[in-house]
């Protein structure tokens, strides 16, 4: 464990090093996992602007569509009915000055739309839903197929991108998370959307295997954006 309780990577030097410098090799595919309101989000957008790739986050094309189900008054436990209109429902993804965007039939949503009460709420249940993971894990893959890029999510080292060397899971304890979602003036329940999110069959919120661990309880934004920027540094030396 490294002083921050992370796994350290440890180098490897040798047979087939390949010496080639990081800004010389493709850019990395970085996977952020993490419980709600762990800093993940914040973190990984900085992380994508230092490494000058684009940030995605995963849970906002969940919120997306959540806030469109909710919209056209479908009933988010009736799995059948949200299946149907997912199947009638065209998303857009891209991005605008590095960051991730999705439109949901046509219609680009405000960050204060998807992060609503209500969408808190629901996100998860739709989110549990297999056939709208396997619609949205397309979209995220696609994002991967040709840049580098940070995404963060609960599946994003297990089940979208398993095979990027570079997987972090970035946790804080209960009672700082809790703190953190209260200083932000937003209402959110957050331990029933943990509990939900890992208890869940499809695609839960693990730790994946080969990660490197973060406990951000006790530090500051920038210790972990540095703690992660080095071990990407690091596993770069190697592959
Ligand atoms: O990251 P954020 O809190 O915005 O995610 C909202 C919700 O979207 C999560 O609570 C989870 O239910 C779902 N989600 C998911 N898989 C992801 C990202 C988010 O199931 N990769």
């Amino acid at each position: 464990m490294g002083p921050d309780g992370g796994k350290v990577v440890a180098a490897k030097v040798g047979e087939g090093h390949d010496r080639r410098s990081m800004s010389e090799k493709s850019p990395p595919i970085v996977a952020i996992d993490g419980p709600a309101a762990s800093g993940k989000s914040t973190v990984a957008r900085r992380v994508a602007s230092a490494l000058g790739v684009v940030f995605v986050s995963s849970g906002g094309m969940y919120r997306a569509f959540t806030w469109w189900v909710l919209e056209k008054n479908v009933d988010p436990a009736a799995n059948a009915a949200v299946v149907e209109l997912l199947g009638a429902t065209s998303f857009d993804c891209g991005d605008d000055c590095g960051v991730g965007t999705i439109t949901v039939d046509g219609q680009m949503l405000a960050p204060e739309a998807i992060s609503a009460e209500r969408v808190n709420r629901n996100v998860s249940i739709i989110a549990a839903i297999p056939e709208v993971r396997s619609r949205l894990v397309a979209e995220q893959r696609a994002y991967g197929q040709s840049n580098g890029l940070v995404m963060e999510g609960r599946d994003i080292g297990s089940v979208v991108f398993p095979d990027t060397p570079y997987k972090f899971y970035i946790d804080a304890s209960p009672e700082v998370r809790e703190q953190r979602r209260r200083a932000e003036g937003i209402t959110d329940s957050i331990a029933e959307r943990d509990k939900a999110d890992s208890s869940r069959a499809a695609s839960p919120l693990v730790v994946p295997e080969d990660a490197v661990v973060v406990d951000s309880s006790d530090l500051t934004v920038e210790e972990v954006v540095d703690s992660v920027l080095a071990a990407i540094a690091e596993q770069r030396d190697q592959v």
